[in-house]
């Protein structure tokens, strides 16, 4: 069937079946952390995998399975196509803006969280300051490090009292980990 002649969702699954087909000329690995949200620490050997899969090599580049980027993504391509949600990174700041907070003080608000979001969850301000380290200032860094910890220190001085909702999220004892 021509192009022409095909409907929108009879392309859509002639590109679905292409990408599967390209997929399956590639061996795509699922790293540790994928187990492990299952309670599994392992790995399977590369030659393993080379002799379930005899004639085909690792995929490499960019995973067809995921939304595709453009060459030269900036930030609102991750927004657009990586993150899991954006609604909090975007309120927060909004607040930041909203109150006037230096450029800065706004894109820490923007990016708190983009370990949560993107790649995972614990400890995610030290993942999140990892992933845009190499971006931004050291001072946006520092603060996406550090949210994570001093969020459970009340501030009086800086008009930051202990969020209540903390006490439901993580009960009244928590105290974060000395190493965080
Ligand atoms: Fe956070």
């Amino acid at each position: 069937m021509s192009q022409a002649a095909m409907t929108l969702s009879e392309r859509a699954d002639e590109l679905e079946e292409q990408m599967m087909h390209e997929l399956n000329q590639k061996i795509a690995t699922k790293s540790v952390l994928f187990g492990m949200a299952d309670g599994k620490v392992e790995i399977q050997s590369g030659n393993d995998l080379l002799a379930k899969n005899p004639g085909k090599y690792f995929l490499m580049g960019a995973d067809k399975r995921l939304p595709e980027m453009p060459e030269k993504p900036t930030l609102i391509d991750f927004f657009q196509r990586r993150f899991a949600s954006t609604a909090h990174l975007l309120q927060s700041a909004k607040h930041a803006l909203k109150n006037g907070l230096s450029e800065k003080t706004v894109l820490a608000c923007l990016l708190h969280d983009i370990g949560v979001v993107s790649f995972i969850r614990c400890d995610h301000g030290y993942w999140g300051a990892q992933m845009i380290a190499p971006y931004v200032d050291e001072e946006v860094s520092w603060a996406v490090r550090t949210h994570q910890a001093l969020r459970f220190f009340p501030d009086a001085a800086a008009g930051y009292a202990y969020p209540e909702m903390y006490l439901k999220l993580f009960g009244p004892d928590y105290r974060p980990e000395p190493y965080i």
